[in-house]
């Protein structure tokens, strides 16, 4: 892939996913070409949002009480609190947290991610995860690669068509983490929407690629790795610890799951 200039423009002629994603959960930063995107979802699409939102609560809480203390967030998206430094940093404030997105609007608000408690630091970087590489490089400015770190990717791999290996990207990140550390994954699926539900062409359409997988093809991203918890389940599934929106269980739309790394 060809890098990004360092400053890019934000284009408000097609809806990005960042954008899109605020607008469906109730926030200000988008434009109008992502409210339109967004306004063709159908009402699950906003429930899906905030369930993926609550398990990022649960599972940063969940490894934040384990005793991780560092986190590398790859499609970290536009600042909503709380955010991931200010769950992990409440329960120990020396938590240390790395963000990273694509989106030159995520960028802009990074100042927000930057708040950091004074024992603890967080830092931004503003890259894609196609290139773990420049990640990792970066990451270990901040980050102890020694010591066990929370590496998540949450509700981003969607946006990662499989022309580019998203499997190939997630060993190579998950490789370079130290025994002890944990994945912890959210992905869109299209596996309990109806064809009417499903708007994924949308998306297509729109110019973002998505690409919902299936339940096994969610799995595959855990291979070799030790789930946690109930395993691999959708979202309002997961370690129900903290309260989480309610669900039917016929709309949820993103496969979750947690895992140690152990070597
Ligand atoms: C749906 S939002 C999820 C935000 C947050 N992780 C959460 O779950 O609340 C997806 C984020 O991934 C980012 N993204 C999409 N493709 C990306 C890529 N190739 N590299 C880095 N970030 C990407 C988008 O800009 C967006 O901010």
């Amino acid at each position: 892939m060809t890098p990004r200039p360092a400053s890019s423009p934000i284009d408000t002629s097609r809806p990005h996913p960042a954008r899109v994603y605020d607008y469906l959960l109730g926030g200000k930063d988008n434009y109008p070409v992502d409210q339109e995107l967004g306004a063709q979802m159908p009402p699950v699409a906003k429930a899906g949002v905030a369930q993926n939102r609550a398990f990022m609560h649960r599972a940063v809480g969940w490894a934040a009480r384990t005793g991780i203390d560092q986190f590398l967030d790859i499609g970290t998206g536009i600042p909503t609190r709380p955010n991931l430094h200010q769950i992990a940093q409440e329960i120990n404030p020396a938590a240390r947290i790395v963000y990273t997105d694509n989106d030159p609007i995520v960028l802009r608000h990074a100042e927000a991610l930057l708040i950091s408690t004074p024992e603890g630091a967080t830092d931004y970087l503003d890259a894609d995860v196609r290139e773990p590489g420049r990640i990792l490089d970066h990451a270990r400015a901040l980050l102890d690669f020694d010591r066990p770190i929370a590496l998540s990717l949450i509700a981003l791999m969607h946006f990662v068509p499989d022309a580019d290996d998203p499997y190939g990207i997630t060993r190579t990140l998950v490789d370079a983490l130290p025994s002890g550390s944990c994945l912890v994954l959210s992905h869109f699926t299209s596996d309990f929407l109806s064809a009417a539900q499903d708007k994924t062409e949308e998306y297509r359409t729109s110019g973002i690629s998505l690409r919902p997988r299936t339940r096994a093809e969610v799995a595959r991203f855990f291979d070799g790795l030790d789930l946690v918890g109930p395993g691999l389940v959708t979202a309002p599934q997961w370690c129900k610890d903290t309260p989480a929106p309610e669900s039917d269980g016929a709309t949820d739309s993103f496969h979750v799951g947690v895992a140690r790394v152990l070597r």
